[in-house]
This record gives C-alpha cells, sequence and structure tokens, in this order.
C-alpha cells in the first residue's frame, strides 16, 4: 500500500517536475514565434515574476540543506527571504526590481560572509538554473551578474 507521505512527496515530485516543463515551454514559445533574443530580458523570456519564484523556491531548498551556507539562514524568516530574493534574481535578470550595492553591502554587513559560502550558494543557484534548463547563456549571464557583487557580500 502506498502511504499519504509517499503519495504526497510523488505529487510534489510531480509538480516541481511540470513547474520546469512550464520555465521552459516559455521560452520554447517565444523561439517559435520568432522572438530574437536581444529583444527582450531573460526575466521576460522565461515567464517574469511567477516562474522566476519558483526558480527561488528550489533554490532556497538547496541553499537551507547545504552544509557550507545553510546556518547563515537558519534564523531568516524565510517568506520575506524568498520574496526578496525573487526581486533580485529578477533583477539580474533584466526584470523590474533592483537593489543597489550599497543596499547588498548593508544587507549582507552584520552576516560574516566567507568567500567559501558565497562561492557555494553561486554554486547552488547555477545548478537551480540548469535544473530548469534555462539556456546555457542565460545562465551565464545570470552567474556573472551575481560574481560581480561578490564585494559587497563577502566580508570575512
Ligand atoms: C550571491 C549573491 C547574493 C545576493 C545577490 C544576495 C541578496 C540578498 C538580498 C536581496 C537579501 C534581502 C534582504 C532584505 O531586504 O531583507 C539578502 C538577505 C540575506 N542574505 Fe543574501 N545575497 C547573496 C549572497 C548571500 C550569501 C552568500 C549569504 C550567506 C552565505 C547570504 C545571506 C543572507 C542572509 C542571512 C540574509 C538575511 C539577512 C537578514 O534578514 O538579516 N546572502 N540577500
Amino acid at each position: 500500500m502506498i502511504g499519504p507521505l509517499v503519495e504526497a512527496r510523488a505529487s510534489a515530485l510531480q509538480s516541481a517536475h511540470s513547474q520546469r516543463r512550464q520555465v521552459n515551454d516559455n521560452c520554447a514559445a517565444e523561439a517559435r514565434a520568432g522572438v530574437p533574443r536581444v529583444a527582450t530580458s531573460i526575466f521576460n523570456r522565461y515567464g517574469g515574476f511567477a516562474n522566476v519564484s519558483k526558480i527561488v523556491m528550489e533554490f532556497y531548498d538547496l541553499v537551507l540543506d547545504s552544509e557550507i551556507a545553510g546556518d547563515y539562514f537558519v534564523d531568516v524568516d524565510m517568506p520575506t527571504l524568498v520574496d526578496h530574493q525573487t526581486k533580485f534574481i529578477a533583477s539580474i535578470m533584466g526584470g523590474p526590481a533592483s537593489y543597489s550595492n550599497e543596499a547588498l553591502e548593508r544587507i549582507h554587513a552584520h552576516l560574516d560572509i566567507t568567500k567559501e559560502a558565497f562561492d557555494e550558494i553561486v554554486s547552488l543557484l547555477r545548478m537551480t538554473l540548469e535544473d530548469f534548463e534555462l539556456d546555457p547563456a542565460d545562465v551565464d549571464q545570470v552567474i556573472d551578474g551575481i560574481r560581480a557583487r561578490e564585494r559587497y557580500i563577502v566580508n570575512a
């Protein structure tokens, strides 16, 4: 007999899978419609805030499970952080919201973030974007955008 927990897990996995397909389909639909890659931001091509939040949710699951970076987030109100990270990643992807370098520096100043933890977060984000099957060039662009802010975040 399949227990309720197993069923819940199976349905969560199925839903994650269909979300990934949806993110990817948004891009494919635009490609079919002949929308040139340069004419629209990465953010718009992957379906705007609705889909970026799904990417952020998966990213945060990985971050919380991480032995290197997880502890930094233990006491943080996750819904608030996910909301902020969604806006941040959206801005790196060329969407509407944005954080200044000064704001990032201020937010992280008290956290003693090591280079190792920063690299871990960047590599978990890369893994997530690849899992959602973003175009490799788009993955590189998002990661480069975050790496460019390293000096405002690493402070230990
Ligand atoms: C990869 C580049 C990163 C970016 C772009 C980034 C961006 C942000 C943003 C936008 C917030 C929202 C703060 C707010 O308005 O409430 C935030 C909060 C936070 N970030 Fe980062 N972050 C990055 C890396 C890291 C790393 C590497 C760590 C730790 C390993 C970290 C730990 C935190 C924590 C703990 C908070 C919550 C701070 C608090 O509520 O006091 N971040 N980050």
